[in-house]
């Protein structure tokens, strides 16, 4: 018997719901005229908290800004620099499966704890999720 989104990341059917919900909402705001790729991120903070970002492209493509890093400075904007992630949900108005980019894997892992979760539209149309050290097991730490 395979676990369930719901058991792996202790979140309600209902939030979970929710939080796709915000970030297929969301990617509508997306500014993407070059990729045509809208991307929405709706993040749960450890305080219960949801914010959501979309991606902002430029004429000039490396300056673009992906859904889940629009998400999480708003959210440090908001909330400050003491912000947790509980969950992030990332959505896509173009129907693919989609995980989150590996630079936006490095954003989410500074903000993240052991029970951080990360929920993405999967191949076969199921919302997915996976947990942090799963999606980036060699992240960069600094020390100093
Ligand atoms: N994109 C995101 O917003 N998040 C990701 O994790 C992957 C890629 C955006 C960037 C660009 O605007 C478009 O998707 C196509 O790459």
């Amino acid at each position: 018997m395979s676990t369930t989104p719901e058991d792996r990341s202790g979140l309600s059917t209902e939030t979970i719901a929710e939080l796709h919900k915000q970030a297929v909402a969301v990617a509508g705001q997306a500014y993407a005229p070059y990729s045509n790729f809208r991307v929405g991120a709706a993040l749960l903070l450890a305080t219960g908290e949801i914010v959501i970002g979309c991606n902002v492209e430029n004429a000039s493509y490396r300056l673009t800004t992906c859904a889940e890093q629009s998400a999480i400075a708003t959210a440090v904007s908001q909330y400050g620099p003491t912000i947790k992630l509980r969950a992030v949900a990332v959505a896509n108005l173009n129907g693919t499966a989609s995980q989150p980019c590996g630079a936006c894997r490095q954003t989410i892992l500074e903000f993240s704890t052991p029970e951080t979760w990360i929920f993405y539209p999967a191949e076969d149309g199921t919302i997915a999720v996976t947990s942090m050290s799963e999606m980036l097991p060699a992240g960069f730490h600094l020390a100093h």
